[in-house]
């Protein structure tokens, strides 16, 4: 199919200019000015709307079993509501099973999701178990696989924590063989000791998530594991970073030369700590990191705006409200997570640019084309230029809605936006070349969305 996209407000890292976009063959073809309608069979008006490359969104859980449950969104649910929103690719986790190999996680997690996503989909191989073993799986996984960034987590000790000699092991590992390394960064026995505490006080609600992970926790091993790549010299990414602390954990790093990429995530932005103080109904929002306070918010837009962070991510881990009552007795048990796959273009674009935080051209930055250079998917993914993938949306930035779990696509019973008022709508999304979405109509079966084999990071970091 051929599409020309007539009189937009096309929108890249570095330009924002009023034209015509014409896509062939699932590539964009040609970017101008009065392009003529005959070279296409199918013209898309977009006067006074904004025309920009597909979300990416490098951090969702889908289908993922954590906690004793499965995340309650799977590749068809998940991906069908991120195309939705305005996201045509997403990066998921992988778990290694402690004492399986990498391998045995791969194999499980591509028959969950090869056939059933609608946009389209990586993986990140979280690394749980790091010995002799897994070091030799490493290799192949880079270059046969194509999935180039391993993730570890410093918390959640006994499920998928790993110590620091492990990390080390791992980055010289990744190294050696052109990958990199991610990292949930919070201290995970700090953590548990203060879970331990509250659990023995009786202090079981919610708040006590929040109050069992104080901002030190993941500024201290946000400045261990900055040491720990220094050290090895491996390409180092720190997901879901919340607070102040860790942010100038990074910024330390920076005085010493060493570049740390970092993803922050739209709830850490918006939301804040206040929601804890709802008795149970705080649930909704128990997420690991939990959300932080009115200045962390403060320090993470100025984060955005000094280059120190690169990517607006979700952890999209959504749990049905049955699934957070698990917990209704002991906040421990409550899976950890909250919805937005949906909601991260919208949410960015009427938080960030409409009330004048960040600019069009880094709003592009941050949901789309930073991924996919970070990730080894550029030019490929991540920007309109000739022969990249025409992975593109139609916004407008005029319309507004207010969201809610009664008209959302992911499959969750809840919203934790609900009733917020959103300038700014998805109106429609192109993926390599097919209409997705169609004002709200879906034009793709399940089975559209393709696995993307990612680069070495070292040819482009
Ligand atoms: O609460 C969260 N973040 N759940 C998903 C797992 C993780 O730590 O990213
Ligand atoms: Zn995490
Ligand atoms: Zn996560």
């Amino acid at each position: 199919m051929s599409i020309l996209v007539k009189n937009g407000h096309i929108v890249t890292v570095s330009e924002d200019f009023v034209g015509d976009l014409l896509i062939r063959n699932g590539k964009v073809e040609a970017i101008g000015t009065n392009l003529s309608d005959s070279e296409a069979e199918r013209i898309i008006d977009a006067t006074g709307k904004l025309v920009m490359p597909g979300g990416i969104d490098p951090h969702v859980h889908l289908d993922m079993p954590f906690m004793g449950t499965f995340s309650s969104d799977n590749y068809s649910s998940g991906t069908l509501a991120a195309l939705h929103g305005g996201t045509t690719m997403v990066i998921d986790f992988i778990l290694q099973t402690q004492g399986k190999s990498l391998n045995d996680a791969l194999r499980e997690w591509r028959a969950r999701s090869d056939g059933n996503a609608f946009g389209d989909y990586s993986f990140h191989m979280a690394v749980t178990d790091f010995n002799d073993e897994t070091a030799k799986e490493i290799k192949d996984i880079i270059d046969k696989e194509g999935i180039t960034s391993f993730k570890t987590f410093m918390a959640y000790k006994g499920a998928l924590m790993i110590d620091d000699g492990q990390m080390v092991g791992l980055m010289k590992e990744v190294k050696r063989h052109g990958g990199m390394v991610t990292v949930h960064a919070t201290n995970g026995d700090m953590i548990d000791a203060l879970i331990a505490k509250h659990k023995s006080e009786g202090k079981l609600s919610p708040l006590y998530h929040y109050l069992s992970q104080p901002e030190v926790t993941e500024a201290e091993a946000s400045g261990r594991f900055c040491d720990m790549a220094n050290y090895t010299g491996v390409p180092a990414y720190i997901v879901h970073m919340t607070c102040e602390g860790a942010l100038n954990a990074v910024r330390s790093a920076s005085v010493r030369n060493q570049k740390i990429f970092v993803e922050t995530c739209i709830q850490y932005l918006i939301l804040d700590a206040s929601l804890y103080e709802k008795d149970f109904e705080g649930a909704k929002w128990v997420m690991s990191p939990p959300l932080r306070q009115k200045k962390d918010q403060e320090a993470l837009w100025a984060g955005i705006n000094q280059g120190l962070i690169q990517i607006v991510g979700t952890d999209h881990c959504p749990f049905n409200w049955y699934q957070k009552l698990m917990g209704k007795d002991d906040f421990s048990k409550i899976p950890n997570g909250h919805p937005a796959i949906e909601h991260r273009m919208e949410l960015l674009y009427s938080e960030g640019v409409a009330k004048g935080k960040i600019s069009l051209n880094k709003y592009v930055e941050l949901s789309s084309t930073n991924s996919a250079k970070i990730f080894g998917m550029y030019p490929q993914k991540g920007c309109i230029a000739p022969g990249s993938d025409a992975d593109i949306i139609i916004f407008d930035p005029e319309k507004e809605h207010i969201l809610s779990a009664s008209s959302h696509h992911m499959n969750v019973d809840y919203s934790a936006y609900e009733g917020w008022k959103v300038k700014g709508k998805t109106e429609s999304v192109i993926l390599r070349g097919e209409i997705a979405i169609d004002k709200g109509e879906v034009k793709v079966e399940k089975g559209y969305g393709q696995f993307i084999k990612r680069n070495k990071i070292s040819k482009i970091v």
